[in-house]
């Protein structure tokens, strides 16, 4: 890790053991019930001690899988390391817990503080406990390019940005036995641009890849059937890695995807999968991308210029297509001598619709450049919701709001632009890309996301009776 303190963090965290406890479970219980589908059972947002214990009994009964055949508990190696994982886990969910209850200040160069963050010091201690915890196996099966590389460049780019920075991460344990995470290393863009066959317009090669994979690292290790996937992770930022994770039952079911397309109505599940944002990096970096110019410099007061790729910009551009009253500028195609981002940097408010799937660069686009982003999609997981409450820093349009899109916009006072936009530059460092990774930035918060949902998922050891 970089700059930060690691002695003194881990002094600190050491001394304050006894009094380190009560977080997961304020974060877990109530970002969840944020974040969770309508009739699932939300928790009451402010935390108290019925809600830790209610949260508490939904970790331990998410997951339990206790058949196992005889054979199948000889070739485990050591089950006495499973309870030893899973006794750490408790351990972690405890101290955070215990922790936030005390209200400690921890000492850190990046406190999170705000109203951006639903519980910033659930957050803080979360992200510390994951630092100085989390292991990562990466299966080692596979060669490039399918496995272990894809692309860093293009709007697809975090596949091959993730699997990379994975490769060389400080979480990456080479001992399976010690890790509370198991990372499948296929990259979606890389099936579909080596094993997908366009004239032939077939799933099935693409899916059994997937599927030989898993195959293969279920027969090799006692991993995949100890928990059916449930503390395995894959990520994809192609549309269709949803669907061609749904080729393994338990994968999808089970396992955590970190995914870009994350739409609810297509199977993406809030409380075990992972919304990433999808980022275009024009050079391969974040050169000449971040910042802009102050609120009062912005004289568009909503930009948007895009296809008509999908519904949403279909009816968005019906109503709004070329009408410049007011500082709108809301166009198909940039015209001759306009350039995107100076667009986006001169603009207050930009629309970030969703275009043939729900993800879009322009989220991010429009929070490095400072514009406030308003994002006009339907049933989106935005990422990490689980820490950031968006409405701090970006505004909601519905579809059917599309016609009042100017009102809506002229109705938010001053006061409340600036607050929206200052936030955004706030939140801005999750989503920045770094080469190599720095702490807080948009690998480790996709990591944390991670983090969260491992620490409220149980593997019961298949030896012991529930
Ligand atoms: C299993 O792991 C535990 C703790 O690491 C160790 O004490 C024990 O000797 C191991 N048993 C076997 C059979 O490897
Ligand atoms: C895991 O389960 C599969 C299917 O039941 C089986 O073929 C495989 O041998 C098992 N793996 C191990 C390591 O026991
Ligand atoms: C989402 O996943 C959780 C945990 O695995 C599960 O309990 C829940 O039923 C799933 N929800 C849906 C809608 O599939
Ligand atoms: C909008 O302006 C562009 C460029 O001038 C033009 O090509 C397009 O037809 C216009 N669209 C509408 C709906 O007016
Ligand atoms: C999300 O999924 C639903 C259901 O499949 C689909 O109708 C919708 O078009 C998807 N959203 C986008 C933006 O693609």
């Amino acid at each position: 890790m970089n700059v930060l303190n690691w002695k003194n963090i881990v002094l600190i965290i050491l001394s304050f053991i006894s009094i380190f406890c009560l977080f997961i479970f304020f974060i877990i219980p109530n970002n969840f019930s944020k974040i969770s589908i309508p009739h699932s059972s939300s928790l009451p947002s402010s935390p108290s001690l019925s809600v830790i214990e209610e949260a508490e009994k939904r970790a331990v009964s998410r997951i339990s899988y206790t058949v196992v055949a005889d054979h199948e508990i000889n070739k485990m190696k050591n089950s006495s390391n499973l309870e030893k994982i899973e006794g750490g886990l408790a351990k972690s969910r405890a101290l955070i817990k215990k922790h936030a209850a005390a209200g400690n200040e921890m000492i850190d160069d990046y406190v999170p503080s705000g109203s951006v963050y639903w519980k910033p010091d659930l957050f803080h201690r979360s992200y510390l406990v994951m630092e100085k915890e989390l292991k990562i196996y990466v299966y080692e099966e596979g060669n490039p390019p399918v496995f272990h590389d894809a692309p860093c460049d293009g709007i697809l780019g975090m596949e091959g940005i993730f699997i990379n920075d994975m490769e060389i991460s400080r979480f990456r344990t080479r001992d399976p036995e010690e890790a509370h995470l198991f990372f499948l290393p296929f990259s979606i863009v890389s099936i579909v641009h080596y094993v997908y066959v366009r004239e032939t317009r077939l799933w099935s090669d693409m899916k059994n890849t997937v599927v030989d994979y898993v195959n293969v690292i279920a027969e090799k290790y006692p991993y995949w059937n100890r928990s059916h996937g449930a503390d395995h992770f894959m990520l994809a930022c192609h549309d269709w890695g949803p669907e061609i994770s749904s080729a393994i039952p338990t994968l999808y079911k089970n396992s955590i995807r970190a995914l870009c397309n994350a739409n609810t109505s297509e199977g993406f599940n809030l409380t075990r999968d992972v919304s990433i944002p999808e980022i275009y990096l024009p050079h391969g970096t974040t050169e000449g991308l971040l910042g802009g110019p102050s609120p009062s410099k912005r004289t568009t007061l909503v930009f948007f210029s895009g296809g008509v790729h999908g519904y949403i910009r279909q009816v968005l551009l019906e109503h709004w297509e070329n009408k410049t009253e007011d500082g709108v500028k809301i166009q198909k195609y940039l015209s001759k001598g306009q350039n995107y981002y100076d667009e986006v940097r001169k603009s207050k408010y930009c629309i970030c619709a969703s275009g043939w799937e729900v993800a879009s660069p322009r989220m991010v686009e429009a929070l490095y450049m400072g514009c406030v982003p308003v994002l006009v999609k339907d049933h989106y997981a935005k990422p990490f919701n689980d820490v950031l409450d968006w409405r701090k820093f970006s505004i909601d349009i519905g579809l059917e709001n599309i016609p009042n899109l100017k009102t809506i916009l002229m109705g938010i006072s001053q006061r409340k632009y600036i607050r929206l936009q200052r936030n955004g530059v706030q939140v801005r460092k999750h989503f920045v890309v770094n080469l190599p990774p720095k702490r807080y930035d948009v690998f480790h918060m996709i990591l944390h996301s991670i983090w969260l949902r491992r620490l409220n998922t149980r593997i019961h050891d298949p030896h012991e009776q529930p």
